[in-house]
């Protein structure tokens, strides 16, 4: 059985934990390969909410075998307590396979994450503070401590000294910080072997075999496409590949193993952080649709940005990622309006752009154009089957699905589990 990517289209909070939760039950296998304890993922079954960071969404299905793929940065004490959070509301959490070769957050990491971003002022990123793009500079770098390194105390300890030798200059020249010590840091790291052990595993082959055996694996994103390392708005993205490419170098399946990529799109759009947005809303419908919405992080709290929906980047994200099937997800958060603007192109200093622009500079003053499309008021959370949903609400689906260039699979009309609808089979 082939491999199936899941990713986000825009900026992230698109509803991935929930598509993936959705596709639960049919699938064996669920794999996070990118990013870290930065992700937010808010699932809610049976009105009982899940807020899920570092774990796959998968979790929460009890015959789903979830995964830490070796593209994953792992906080080690994030882990634990989101597995004791879930243990304690009854979620077995048992089966949770670990890569060997994922890399760990080590605590300086966490400090450098807020030191640099206090130190850029006003060009700061906006990160989440978790210390998700040092940790990932230190696997660039060749300095970074990975899960099978607290195995071995003298590895370990050699790893992080060496890590801590220019990083120790760096917070005593530059951030005007105390020295971390190598000794405290091993001690911590060591603290949670031996709970980690059992979890450890060859996961690239572990999944290998399940695809031999015929499981269905599901690789799960963790952000988005616009805030890929390489394909989103440099320098505001995280730190690693949210896109499908990074499915593959994350979890060690070969790209020929893949043969379908499902993209999460929102009916509107949200950005969390510093950066580009050309279809923000500094207005009252931006405030509308961040109340209706409910667009507070899961991960910081702070407010979302809000904006109508962007096709030129829905289409980037069909052909970024080789996007098979949309799920579009919120569209219930629409209803109410007289009418939905949707942009279909920038305008650039003067020049119609049909496409992402090459330059970022171009992308930072692109001016968004709109087709104007009518509304619905009608409550379409009951909604199941897409003819239920108001002829206007379906209109507004199709136009998306010709300007995004592939196929609408599914349409979230609800935060449940349940609130959903299917046009095509997800599997
Ligand atoms: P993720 O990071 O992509 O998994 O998304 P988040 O969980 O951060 O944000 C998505 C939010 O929207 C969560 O609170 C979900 O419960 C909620 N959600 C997902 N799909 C829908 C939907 O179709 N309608 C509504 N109203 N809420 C949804
Ligand atoms: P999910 O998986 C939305 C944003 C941060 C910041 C930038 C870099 O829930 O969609 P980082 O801490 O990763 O170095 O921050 O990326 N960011 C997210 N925004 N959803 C996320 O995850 C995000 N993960 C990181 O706000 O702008
Ligand atoms: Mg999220």
């Amino acid at each position: 059985m082939p491999a199936i990517v899941l990713v986000g289209a825009q900026w992230g909070d698109e509803g991935k934990g929930k598509a993936t939760d959705l596709m639960g039950s049919d699938v064996d296998y669920v794999v996070k390969f990118n990013g870290g304890n930065n992700a937010g993922h808010t699932i809610v079954i049976d009105g009982e909410k899940f807020a899920l960071h570092l774990l796959p969404s998968g979790i929460l299905t009890p015959t789903c075998i979830p995964v830490i793929g070796n593209g994953v940065v792992i906080d080690l004490a994030v882990l634990f307590q989101e597995i004791d959070g879930l243990e304690a509301r009854g979620v077995d959490t048992s089966k949770l396979l670990v890569s060997a070769n994922a890399h760990l957050i080590a605590p300086y990491n966490r400090t450098l994450d807020k030191v640099t971003e206090r130190f850029l002022g006003s060009r700061r990123i906006g990160t989440t503070g978790r210390g998700i793009g040092p940790t990932y500079a230190d696997k660039m770098s060749r300095t970074g401590i990975r899960v099978q390194d607290i195995f071995d105390e003298g590895i370990l300890r050699q790893k992080v000294e060496a890590a801590l030798d220019f990083k120790n200059q760096a917070f005593a020249k530059i951030y005007n910080r105390r020295a971390v010590s190598v000794e405290e840091t091993v001690a911590e790291l060591l603290s949670y072997a031996d709970r980690l052990r059992p979890m450890v595993a060859d996961t690239s082959r572990v999944l290998e075999e399940a695809l031999d055996a015929g499981k269905n694996v599901l690789l799960e994103a963790g952000q988005a496409t616009l805030l890929d390392v390489d394909h989103g708005t440099y320098p505001f993205v995280t730190s690693s590949n949210a896109t499908a490419g990074g499915a593959c170098t994350g979890s060690g399946i070969p790209p020929t193993r893949v043969s379908r990529v499902i993209a999460i799109l929102k009916a509107y759009s949200t950005r969390v952080g510093e950066g580009p947005f050309p279809t923000e809303l500094h207005d009252d419908m931006g405030e509308f649709l961040r109340k209706t919405g409910a667009e507070y992080g899961t991960t910081t709290g702070r407010p979302r940005r809000c904006g109508w929906v962007d096709t030129v980047v829905g289409r980037y994200a069909t052909r970024i990622n080789g996007v098979t099937d949309f799920v579009i997800t919120k569209l219930d958060v629409l209803t109410g309006l007289e009418e939905v603007p949707v942009c279909v192109a920038y305008e650039i200093d003067g020049v119609r752009h049909d496409q992402m622009p090459v330059g970022q500079s171009d992308f930072h003053h692109a001016k968004p154009i709109y087709e104007t499309l009518p509304g619905w008021w009608e409550d379409i959370s009951a909604c199941r089957r897409f003819e239920d949903l108001p002829p206007n609400a379906q209109a507004y689906v199709l136009r998306l699905e010709e300007l995004i260039g592939a196929r609408v699979s599914a349409i979230g009309v609800g935060p449940g589990r349940e609130a959903i609808i299917e046009r095509h089979p997800l599997l």
